[in-house]
């Protein structure tokens, strides 16, 4: 990697520079090593971890497709373990050369293959591939649990790119939710269970819950959650709109009552409303922040937020008592958004 391509200083250099300093995925094959992949590959019998499909998949998919074979004069560009550019940005090897040209168009290098990334649908559908898409097998094997949460980690990914004017952390994370539920619901039609029922109707209520124009009575749930996801991708979101959501979320109460999520076997309701709970509050987050990106004071004061994020629980975890203690605090953010808003 020359210092005159991604590698030098600064956010338009230094895509690379930053990837390969503070990116986690940078370092993605390295964890295939680690003691906690060792008991998973134990238990699967794996007998390496770092070799294996299984893992290797998500962790370093570059090893599984050819090299670019441009590797000697621009080897920055061919990190192979990992998940490297070429992961997210699709494989270079036919637009290497014209992407460095300005004047090039973005749709023609797009039929080169660089896979544009700059809607939050193009983005949700990059990122859900390895984000969201856990096998029973891994799940019983104790891999980490995966919440697809597109906003938050765009955000925790260090940045090596400029959000456009008029970026909207509401939208992309009501992109992502959207885009979440269909990949979990494709995947409960080649693994069906009831954990995964449970997560889907969460999804559902949540969707629901934003009163922002999901129709919760489609048949083919696949279909909907993408045509959901691309509607609201492709219109801007207002403040208002960002508000409004706000606070239907915070007020919404039906999760949480007795009769919520009878489509999900009795052992497992409270696997919703535990799966509810934490994306209500991952979603609440992404919308307290999208006002502060603008410019705007947050909504919802830092304190009522934090406890809230200590009451949502694993959904594994959830029962009455945990659920009690989730409203009462959620309770206590609706009334401190309230509050914010009559102060303004
Ligand atoms: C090819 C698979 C793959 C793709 C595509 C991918 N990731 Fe990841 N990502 C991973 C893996 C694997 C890890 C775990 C790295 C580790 O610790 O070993 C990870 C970790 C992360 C982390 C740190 C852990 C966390 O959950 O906070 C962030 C942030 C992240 N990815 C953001 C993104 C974003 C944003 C996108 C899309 C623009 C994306 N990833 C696309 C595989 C992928
Ligand atoms: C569907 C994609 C996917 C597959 C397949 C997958 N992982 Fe992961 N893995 C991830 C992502 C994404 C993360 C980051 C989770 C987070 O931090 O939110 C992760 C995190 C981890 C972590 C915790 C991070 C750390 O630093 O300790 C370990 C360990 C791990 N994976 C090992 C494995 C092993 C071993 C396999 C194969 C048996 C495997 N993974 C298969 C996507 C995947
Ligand atoms: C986890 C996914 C991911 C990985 C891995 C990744 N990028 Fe990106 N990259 C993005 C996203 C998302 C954007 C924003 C694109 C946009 O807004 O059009 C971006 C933007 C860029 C841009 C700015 C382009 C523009 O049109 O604004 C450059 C340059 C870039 N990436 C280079 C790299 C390089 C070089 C690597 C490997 C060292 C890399 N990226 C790895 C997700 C990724």
């Amino acid at each position: 990697m020359t210092s005159g391509c991604h590698g030098g200083a600064g956010l338009d250099r230094g895509a690379y520079t930053i990837f390969k300093r503070f990116d986690p995925h940078a370092d993605a094959s390295a964890t295939l090593t680690n003691g906690r992949s060792k008991a998973m590959a134990r238990q699967l019998g794996i007998e390496n971890a770092a070799e294996s499909k299984s893992c290797t998949i998500c962790h370093s998919p570059m090893l599984h497709v050819a090299p670019f074979g441009l590797a000697a004069p621009l080897e920055g560009h061919a990190v192979e373990s990992g998940v490297s550019c070429a992961s997210c940005h699709g494989p270079a090897e036919n637009w290497l050369l014209s992407h460095t040209r300005p004047d090039y168009p973005k749709d023609a290098l797009a039929r080169l293959g660089m896979r544009p990334l700059g809607s939050a649908y193009q983005r949700a559908n990059s990122c859900v591939a390895c984000h969201q898409n856990l096998s029973d097998e891994l799940e019983n094997a104790k891999h980490p649990a995966l919440t697809f949460e597109l906003d938050g980690l765009l955000v925790a990914e260090p940045k090596h790119w400029r959000e456009e004017k008029g970026f909207s952390s509401a939208q992309t994370w009501l992109v992502g939710q959207a885009v979440a539920l269909r990949e979990t619901a494709a995947q409960a039609r080649r693994e069906p269970g009831e954990r995964r029922t449970a997560e889907i109707e969460a999804i559902r209520a949540l969707l629901k819950a934003t009163g922002a124009g999901w129709d919760d009575s489609a048949k083919d749930l696949v279909r909907s959650a993408d045509d959901y996801a691309k509607r609201i991708s492709g219109a801007p979101m207002s403040q208002e709109q960002s508000r409004a959501i706000l606070s239907k979320l915070t007020g919404n109460r039906a999760p949480f009552q007795a009769d919520a999520f009878s489509a999900v076997a009795l052992d497992y309701r409270w696997w919703s409303v535990g799966y509810y709970a934490e994306r209500l509050t991952l979603g609440i987050d992404r919308l307290n922040q999208s006002f502060v990106a603008s410019g705007q004071q947050r909504v919802i004061p830092k304190n009522p937020l934090d406890e809230l994020f200590d009451a949502a629980k694993p959904p594994e975890s959830f029962d009455a008592a945990t659920a009690d203690e989730f409203v009462r605090r959620l309770d206590r953010v609706a009334k401190s958004q309230l509050e914010a808003e009559e102060g303004r």
